[in-house]
C-alpha cells in the first residue's frame, strides 16, 4: 500500500468518526454551562497574565450617513470585525460529541472595551448594551465578534476651497482601561473595507487609513465634496450676476432704471451670501475663498451702485453751471480714448445742449440718416450731410481741438464709460483669481 493511499484511508476514517459524532442539543447545553460556570467576563482572558492580549480588527464601512459641515459632525455606519484568543473558552470537542464551535451572548464573555473617543453623542464601548449580539467561539478559544457601529463624531472642517473642499475626518478609538502591555490592537488591513459600501450623494470617499498607536486607533476618512450641486446652484449664478451687474453703466441714464437695477443685483447677491453662509461652518478658523470672492463682488456692486448714483447726479446737474475745466479734461481724455464709437453718445447728449442740434436740424429738413451714419451740418453752406461715423472722427477732434464746451451729460457719459470698464475689469480679474486659486 502506497503512503498516499494510507494517508487517504486515515483521512476517510477520521471523517467517518467525526460524522458518527453528531452533536445534540444537550451537548450544546452542557458545553455552554461548562464554559460559563467559572467564567468571569471582566477578566482579561489570558492564562499567563503577563502576556499581551492581541485582538485582530477589521473595519468595514457600510455608509456615510451624513457629513454635516455646519455642525462639523460625521455620522457613519460600520461593522468592526474583531477576533482574539480567550483562554477561558477552550474545550475538547471529543468530550462534547464533536462540537467544534458555539455561540455565546457577547455580554457573557470578555470583549475588547473599544470606545470611540471623539463621539458627539455618548461614550460607550462598541457593542455594549446590545444584548442580542453574539460571539462565535471555536474550540481552541478563538472568539469572533462583529458589532455594528452607528457613530457620530466630531470632524474639523476646512472650507478654504469650498466647494472643492476635501476633509480628513478622524475617528479615534481607545481600548478603555487597559495598558498597552495588556491589550494590543492588530489591524488586519490598513484601510477600511468597502465590500458593502454605499456611496453618499454629497461626499465621495477618496481614501482611508487606519493607524494604531499603543492602545489607540485612528481611522482617517478622506472625504471630497461632489461640487456639482453648489456649482450649478451658487457659483455659476453668482459669477453671471456679477458680470450682469457691470452693464448697469450701459443703461441710458434717462431711462431711470439704473439705481433699481443695481439694487436688485445687490439684493440677489445678498441672498446668495446668506445661503452660502448657512451652508458653511460658523467658524473663523478657515474662511472660504468663495465667501471672500462673494464679499468682494458684493463690495464691487455696492461701489457700482454708489458710482451710478454719482453719475446720475452729474447727468442731472444744472446746465447753468458751466462744466469745470478739470471735468472737461477728464471727458476729453475718456472720449478721445474710445474714439471709435463716440458718436452715439455724443449724438444723444447733444439734444439738450446749447449748441445747435445737428440731428434735429437735419430731421427738420427731412433728411434722416441711418443709425451709424451721422447727420452733420457743413460749416460754410449750412447744408445737411450724412456722414459715416468714421469720416466724422476728424470733425469731433476738431471740436475737441476747438475747446468746444461739454455739457454735464457728456461728462456723465464719460464717467459711465470709465466706470463700466473699471467694474468689468474688477469683476473679471477677481473671477479669474478665484478660479486660479480653486484650480490650485
Ligand atoms: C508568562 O509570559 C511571560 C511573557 O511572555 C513569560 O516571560 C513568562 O515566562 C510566562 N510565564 C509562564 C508561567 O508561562
Ligand atoms: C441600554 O439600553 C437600554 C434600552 O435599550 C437603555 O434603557 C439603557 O439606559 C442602556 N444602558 C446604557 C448603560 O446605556
Amino acid at each position: 500500500m502506497s503512503p498516499l493511499c494510507l494517508c487517504m484511508l486515515v483521512l476517510i476514517v477520521m471523517a467517518a468518526i467525526d460524522f458518527s459524532k453528531c452533536p445534540m442539543l444537550e451537548d450544546v447545553q452542557r458545553l455552554t454551562d461548562d464554559l460559563l460556570k467559572n467564567h468571569n467576563s471582566l477578566l482579561r482572558p489570558r492564562r499567563n497574565q503577563s502576556e499581551v492580549l492581541i485582538f485582530n480588527l477589521n473595519v468595514e464601512l457600510i455608509t456615510i450617513l451624513e457629513f454635516n459641515e455646519v455642525e462639523e459632525t460625521l455620522s457613519i455606519m460600520a461593522i468592526m470585525y474583531m477576533s482574539w484568543k480567550d483562554d477561558q473558552l477552550v474545550w475538547n470537542p471529543r468530550k462534547y460529541n464533536g462540537i467544534q464551535a458555539t455561540r455565546l451572548r457577547s455580554e457573557q464573555v470578555w470583549t475588547p472595551p473599544l470606545v470611540p473617543l471623539n463621539s458627539v453623542t455618548k461614550i460607550e464601548q462598541i457593542g455594549h448594551n446590545h444584548s442580542w449580539l453574539l460571539v462565535y467561539v471555536l474550540s481552541h478559544g478563538l472568539v469572533y465578534f462583529s458589532p455594528g457601529l452607528l457613530l457620530s463624531t466630531k470632524c474639523e472642517v476646512d472650507v478654504t476651497y469650498y466647494p472643492w473642499d476635501e476633509h480628513n475626518c478622524k475617528l479615534l478609538f481607545v481600548v478603555w482601561g487597559y495598558l498597552d502591555k495588556e491589550v494590543a490592537i492588530n489591524p488586519i488591513e490598513h484601510e477600511v473595507g468597502r465590500t458593502y459600501y454605499t456611496e453618499n450623494g454629497a461626499w465621495e470617499l477618496k481614501g482611508s487609513k487606519i493607524w494604531v498607536f499603543e492602545i489607540t486607533m485612528q481611522i482617517v476618512l478622506r472625504l471630497k465634496r461632489r461640487p456639482e450641486y453648489v456649482l450649478v446652484n451658487a457659483v455659476c449664478p453668482i459669477v453671471f450676476l456679477s458680470f450682469v451687474s457691470t452693464i448697469v453703466f450701459l443703461i441710458p441714464a434717462a431711462s431711470g432704471e439704473r439705481v433699481s437695477f443695481s439694487l436688485t443685483i445687490l439684493l440677489s447677491i445678498a441672498v446668495f451670501f446668506t445661503i452660502i453662509g448657512d451652508s458653511l461652518p460658523k467658524t473663523s478658523k478657515s474662511l472660504s475663498i468663495f465667501s471672500l470672492y462673494l464679499l468682494f463682488i458684493m463690495v464691487t456692486i455696492i461701489f457700482a451702485t454708489l458710482a451710478n448714483i454719482f453719475s446720475l447726479y452729474i447727468y442731472y446737474k444744472d446746465e447753468q453751471n458751466p462744466v469745470t475745466q478739470c471735468w472737461v479734461k477728464f471727458t476729453r481724455c475718456i472720449l478721445c480714448r474710445s474714439k471709435k464709437r463716440p458718436m452715439k453718445s455724443r449724438g444723444q447728449s447733444q439734444h439738450d445742449g446749447k449748441h445747435p442740434n445737428v440731428q434735429d436740424k437735419c430731421i427738420k429738413n427731412n433728411q434722416s440718416c441711418l443709425p451709424y451714419i451721422v447727420a452733420s451740418v457743413s460749416n460754410d453752406t449750412d447744408e445737411c450731410r450724412c456722414t459715416n461715423s468714421k469720416d466724422s472722427d476728424t470733425s469731433i477732434e476738431d471740436k475737441f481741438d476747438r475747446n468746444e464746451n461739454f455739457s454735464w451729460k457728456d461728462v456723465s457719459v464719460a464717467v459711465d464709460r470709465l466706470l463700466f470698464i473699471l467694474c468689468f475689469m474688477i469683476v473679471s480679474i477677481s473671477t479669474i483669481v478665484f478660479a486660479v486659486l480653486m484650480v490650485k
